[in-house]
């Protein structure tokens, strides 16, 4: 018997339990892994595809190796995480695949039964989604992602090696059927307490909806539970059915894919000219732009960093109502307000209740591109390869990006825009003094760069292995 709706719509308190899957075994045996919980490996390859005219069958056919080869299912990624904790055996080479609208097209899927998201359809280089998400003109894209796009693999491993030699016999079979027209190197950056960092050094992946028992478990033993912030989420925010899917419970999930280059030295230059105008330390300014400190804590709950090793999940911004402490622009309020948006009470016309701002939430699974060096201060040439699954690609990505980062209003009027990913850059308004009311207008000039990107669909195993 299939899922119910409801089935995804309620998940038990407790989380899907995959080394007990129940009910939810044929969902986990045929999505693809990655997506309701990161992979976790080190490395990774992106190859962006365009199949060669007129190889239809010979395309379908290398799909179908792959897949059988190599795609691991949610259940595998699982199992071999259980591998991995009690006997140390890593689960090797991950695998996923995705395609873009154009990718069906050219696969001969039927249109009924192409994945119907708009944006997906419209694809990212689509005229009326560049000007809404603010992105640059395409001719300023790096060159391989102006390209026609149809497919997306990425390949991860902690033991770099076999990762290239894995990648260069895929590479090799691949090129039989289609052209690679481009290709990203990704990796996990950390930083020398061994916390995962982004590039302007901001301990990074703290915040994530989650769907898995054993990250529910480990929230309650680790951040005392949900009481100021549920962080679990139903598998409906994340999960849609495949059209093409062989079985009764086939899912896959949409994936919103940019280029988002990082101009590490600017940055560093613009938070240090911040805190001198409200003449506060570096660190203290540095929050005041992302939310969190850079060893994570969330400057909402305090004005100095607490340099725990597992900084907190479980907070809201209910004693800071009118953000004097940490302001409505920083770019974790705006990417997750936690509630604001019902309960701030001068916001006529950015109120939503809990339930449909929590519907917003995606799941990141963006890595590091670039040096890996922490010292070095680029101006190019680093940054993030940023991806986010979800069901929903208008009320969730797009919508996070246009209505909450780009927009000027959020909560309450002119409040300027998320100083790290708000397009156009703009002026926002920063406390003086933390807790105080009293604010200055600055203008924090916008460092990160959209270099291309696309979105596509992570269809269903058994989709894949019978295409
Ligand atoms: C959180 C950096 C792009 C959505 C964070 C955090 C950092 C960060 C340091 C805090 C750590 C955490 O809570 O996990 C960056 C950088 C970006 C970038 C450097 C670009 C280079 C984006 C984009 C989006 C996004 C494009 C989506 C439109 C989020 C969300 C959170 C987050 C949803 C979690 C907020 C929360 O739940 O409290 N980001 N980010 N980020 N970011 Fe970004």
């Amino acid at each position: 018997m299939g899922l119910k709706e409801e089935d995804l719509r309620k998940l038990p308190e407790d989380g899907i339990d995959p080394e007990n899957p129940g009910k939810y075994r044929v969902l986990l045996e045929d999505l693809q892994g990655n997506i309701l919980r990161g992979h976790g490996r080190d490395y990774s390859v992106h190859l962006f595809v365009e199949f060669k005219p007129d190889k239809t069958i010979e395309v379908k056919q290398w799909i179908e190796d792959f897949a059988k080869k190599y795609l691991k299912s949610a259940k595998q990624q699982s199992d071999e995480a259980v591998n991995y904790r009690q006997k140390r055996i890593s689960g090797g080479l991950f695998t996923n695949f995705f395609l873009s609208c154009k990718g069906y097209e050219y696969l001969e899927i039927e249109p009924f039964l192409i994945p119907s998201d708009n944006p997906f359809r419209q694809g990212m280089k689509n005229e009326d989604i560049r000007a809404v998400l603010g992105d640059p003109k395409i001719d300023k894209w790096e060159p391989g992602f102006q390209q026609q796009i149809h497919g997306l693999i990425l390949i991860a491993d902690d033991d770099i090696i076999a990762l290239l030699q894995g990648v260069n016999q895929m590479m090799q079979s691949l090129r039989k059927v289609a052209n690679i027209v481009h290709r990203e190197d990704g990796f996990i950056l950390r930083n020398q307490a061994g916390q995962i960092v982004e590039h302007f050094g901001f301990v990074d992946g703290l915040s994530q909806p989650i769907f898995l028992k054993r990250d529910v478990v480990r929230s309650r033993v680790q951040d005392g539970g949900f009481s100021q912030w549920d962080s679990r989420a139903s598998l409906d925010i994340i999960l849609t059915p495949d059209p093409n899917g062989k079985t009764e419970d086939s899912y896959g999930s949409y994936l919103v894919y940019r280029k988002l280059e990082q101009n590490i030295k600017a940055f560093r230059k613009s938070q240090e000219e911040l805190a001198n105008a409200l003449k506060v330390k570096e660190d203290l300014a540095g929050a005041l732009v992302v939310g969190r400190f850079y060893d994570g804590t969330p400057v909402t709950l305090t004005d100095i960093p607490t340099f725990l090793h597992n900084p907190t999940n479980n907070f809201n911004y209910d004693e800071d109502l009118t953000a004097t402490k940490c302001p409505f622009h920083a770019h974790v309020r705006k990417m997750n307000p936690r509630g604001d948006t019902g309960k701030v009470v001068s916001s006529p016309g950015f109120d939503e209740a809990l339930a449909v701002e929590r519907k917003h939430r995606i799941a990141r699974r963006g890595v590091s591109y670039g040096t890996n060096n922490p010292i070095q201060e680029p101006e190019e040439g680093s940054g993030l390869l940023f991806m986010c699954f979800q069901a929903d690609i208008e009320n969730q990505f797009n919508f996070m990006q246009t209505r909450w980062a780009n927009a000027g209003g959020f909560v309450q009027a002119n409040v300027g825009p998320d100083p790290l990913i708000g397009q156009p850059e703009g002026t926002q308004k920063w406390p003086i003094t933390w807790g105080q009311a009293k604010t200055l207008q600055h203008a924090f000039k916008l460092w990160v760069n959209m270099k291309g990107g696309e979105y596509f669909f992570a269809p269903s195993i058994s989709f894949l292995q019978n295409i």
